[in-house]
């Protein structure tokens, strides 16, 4: 039973004003979980997860998430309809916000498949999965998409893209600002060399304003947000929010007009550690868990301290929460004389 439902019986919209990119090894439940303590309203992704892994694979491990989590996305990759409605009715079940399709991922492991950017060049089949989706379940489907790829990359292409993608039912359309080049770059060079085209996607929210479109693609700063968010409905962000995790701690002032949840970084950490016992507790290796809050101390005097004693303890057998509690006390504890909020 999904969550939220309001009274037409659909899932309410979670709002993706400030969302965390999907990353692949990246965005797992332990950066999740760290996220989500910095900020209650940015909106989450899981890395993508295939429909062939989860409909042959071990779906409840693929799906595993912590409640803590939401609002939470969960992104697919996969193009075959009746197994993209699988999994969408699947989302549902296991409680995720939303459900989002992948057609930026270059990879050649996933072009092979018909997942990923590849399918920019093949809308209908696009159009045909979204509808699927959007047929199985109560949740939001979303696409998350390149402004086109090699030989598919014309204003042209990217309109007929959103043309028939939004007249399958999609209404939120989250873009990667530059093209993928599916030969001769690897995924890595496909996130930083073809150029970003901000301007290609502000034009798409002026030619579409009854979609709602999220940008996404080189964002650093909240500074850089809220240029944005002059011209779109919302940011996405990826590379800074995992190495700089900081930063979401001021999503929810800045963007929402909400109290801070955390008022600083050791707190922060301090607030992940039972979840971290938890999953020790289940028998996951500490230093699974600790690379994703490696970013958690980036800039401040002592982080290097920090991620030095992590990285030299936590892959040793039995290694326990006292390896984070004393990573942490090579860092200066600032003095915080405001409140400590909620
Ligand atoms: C390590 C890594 C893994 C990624 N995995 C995915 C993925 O699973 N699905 C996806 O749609 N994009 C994936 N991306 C792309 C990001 O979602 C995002 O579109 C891209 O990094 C550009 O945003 P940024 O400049 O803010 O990082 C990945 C990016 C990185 C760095």
């Amino acid at each position: 039973m999904s969550k939220n439902l309001n009274s037409e019986n659909q899932a309410r919209e979670p709002s993706r004003r400030f969302c965390v990119a999907p990353m692949m090894d990246w965005t797992t439940s332990h950066y999740r979980f760290m996220a989500r303590v910095l900020s209650r309203q940015a909106l989450l992704y899981t890395e993508m997860v295939t429909t062939g892994a989860l409909i042959h694979g071990d779906t409840d491990r693929f799906l595993r998430h912590n409640p803590k989590e939401y609002p939470l996305a969960l992104q697919l990759g996969g193009s075959d309809p009746g197994e993209l409605a699988h999994c969408a009715r699947l989302a549902e079940a296991f409680g995720f916000d939303e459900v989002n399709l992948n057609v930026g991922c270059p990879s050649d492991r996933v072009q092979n498949n018909m997942i990923g950017a590849c399918l920019m060049e093949h809308p209908d089949r696009v159009a045909d999965g979204v509808a699927a989706m959007i047929a199985a379940t109560r949740l939001p489907v979303t696409v998350k998409h390149r402004i086109g790829i090699n030989g598919h990359d014309s204003w042209e292409d990217l309109c007929e893209f959103i043309d028939k993608v939004s007249a399958a039912g999609c209404r939120t359309f989250i873009v990667h600002a530059r093209i993928a080049i599916l030969e001769g770059l690897s995924p890595k060079e496909n996130r930083d060399i073809p150029p970003l085209k901000y301007d290609w996607v502000y034009q798409l929210k002026a030619r579409y304003p009854h979609l709602e479109i999220i940008i996404n693609g080189g964002i650093k700063t909240f500074d850089e947000c809220h240029q944005h968010l002059q011209h779109t409905d919302g940011v996405m962000l990826g590379r800074e929010a995992y190495h700089n995790p900081w930063l979401l701690a001021g999503v929810d002032t800045e963007f929402f007009g909400q109290p801070a949840p955390v008022d600083s970084r050791h707190n922060a950490l301090r607030r992940v550690l039972p979840f971290i016992q938890e999953e020790l507790d289940r028998g996951v290796y500490l230093s699974h868990i600790t690379r994703h809050l490696m970013g958690l101390f980036h800039g401040q005097p002592g982080g290097r301290q920090f991620r030095r004693y992590i990285s030299e303890n936590a892959h040793r057998p039995g290694s326990g929460i006292e390896v984070i509690e004393a990573a942490m006390a090579k860092v200066p504890e600032p003095e915080i004389s405001a409140p400590t909020p909620a």
